[in-house]
């Protein structure tokens, strides 16, 4: 495993933000994994794990080891009467991999396309976009401790996957390297096509996992900023879920909030571009740092922000919409301090 110092970490993360490493290092096979088990053995530093860094933002230097996931390899497992399990690992690229699995006649995760980022990563937050997670079609992801060198497997139960969610994202962050996943896809695929926008879109058309993946990747580029133009993270808050009854005492002071109402339980997603975009954020700029003007809920890097700017954007955003709406919205990227 080849060590870097004092590495620039600008194009290791879609926020494009020029925060350094203390030392680098690309995972690409056990032994590697295995060096950085002895590295951490050695060595008094934090190490953090790292895919696409789509999901991250630097708010400084990095003072240990980045470890930089790059184990690829995907295949077909299995297969039985009702499905096929398609496994990759933990360095592949997400939408690659679904592209592939669309090539190879399977569906299932067609609209999770055009989402950034590595597969290792993907069920850390349960990656989800136009009415799909992950959890939908996920079997089961291998790890190894960082720690301690044992390999385990895991299955959904053990995951506790929720909305932007999973175990892994709080208790196991950095010590267990996911090295690859497996996704269980039905060989009678159920299309989920009632997302606002996708179903206009797909309106009078035969559905295919091919057809729906276009037609979400049309959507996705109409709405977000591309990083490899302008950087970014996506959304960089969660929708709140809140009580009903709080929902509503807010409906009746702003008649156009929207809520989406939440499968088993008594509690309604609403939307946080829609706070933010109420609150006038949507477009603003402070030098490089800034609000996009086509999606309130992402924050852009125009070009050499830093990381400290970003945040104190994320920190206006959250004041103002609390004193707005009295929501306290939640980050969705992990911020690195
Ligand atoms: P990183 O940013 O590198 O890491 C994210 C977290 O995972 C970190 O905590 C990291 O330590 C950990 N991690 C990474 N790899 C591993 C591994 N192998 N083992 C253990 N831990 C690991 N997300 C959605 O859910 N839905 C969307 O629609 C969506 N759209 C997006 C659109 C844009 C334009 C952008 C920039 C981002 C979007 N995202 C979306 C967020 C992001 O793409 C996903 O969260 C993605 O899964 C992050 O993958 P990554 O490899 O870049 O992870
Ligand atoms: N809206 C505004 N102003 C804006 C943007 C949005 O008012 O500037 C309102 C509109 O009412 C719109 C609603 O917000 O109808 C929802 O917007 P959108 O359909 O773009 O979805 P979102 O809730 O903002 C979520 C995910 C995305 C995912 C899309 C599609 C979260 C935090 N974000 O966005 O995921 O791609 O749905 O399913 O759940 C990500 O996690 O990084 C991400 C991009």
């Amino acid at each position: 495993m080849e060590i870097i110092e004092n590495a620039s970490l600008k194009s290791l993360n879609t926020f494009g933000v020029n925060a350094t490493a203390k030392y680098l290092s690309h995972i690409r096979n056990l032994q590697d994994i295995e060096a950085l088990f002895e590295w951490k053995s050695n060595n008094d530093l934090p190490n953090l794990i790292l895919g696409g860094g789509s999901n991250l933002l630097f708010k400084q230097n990095y003072e240990g080891l980045v470890a930089k996931v790059d184990l690829l390899g995907k295949d077909i497992a299995n297969e039985d009467e009702e499905a096929v399990y398609v496994s990759a690992a933990g360095g592949e690229n997400w939408h690659d991999f679904v592209m592939w699995t669309i090539q190879q006649g399977f569906a299932g995760l067609e609209n999770l396309s055009l989402i950034p980022g590595c597969v290792g990563a993907a069920p850390i937050q349960n990656i989800g976009a136009y009415g799909v997670e992950l959890s939908n079609t996920f079997h089961t992801l291998q790890t190894v401790n960082l720690e301690n060198g044992d390999v385990q497997e895991f299955s959904k139960e053990h995951c506790q996957f929720g909305y932007r969610e999973s175990f892994f994202k709080s208790q196991t962050l950095d010590k267990l390297l996911i090295t690859s996943v497996t996704f269980r896809l039905p060989k009678k695929p159920e299309w989920h096509v009632n997302y606002a926008g996708l179903r206009e879109a797909l309106a009078g058309e035969i559905l295919s996992a091919e057809v729906i993946s276009k037609a979400v990747i049309s959507e996705r580029s109409s709405k977000l900023p591309d990083p490899t133009i302008l950087g970014n993270a996506g959304s960089f808050f969660k929708n709140p879920v809140l009580p009903v009854v709080e929902w509503e005492v807010l409906k009746a002071n702003h008649e156009n909030l929207p809520g989406f109402p939440q499968a088993h339980s008594e509690e309604v997603k609403t939307s946080a571009g829609w706070l933010i975009d109420q609150a006038g954020w949507k477009g603003y700029r402070a030098g490089d740092a800034g609000v996009s003007d086509k999606h309130a809920l992402v924050i852009v890097n125009h070009a050499n922000a830093t990381g400290a700017e970003l945040w104190q954007i994320a920190e206006e955003i959250m004041k103002s919409v609390e004193d707005k709406f009295g929501i306290r919205l939640e980050p969705e990227p992990r911020v690195i301090s």
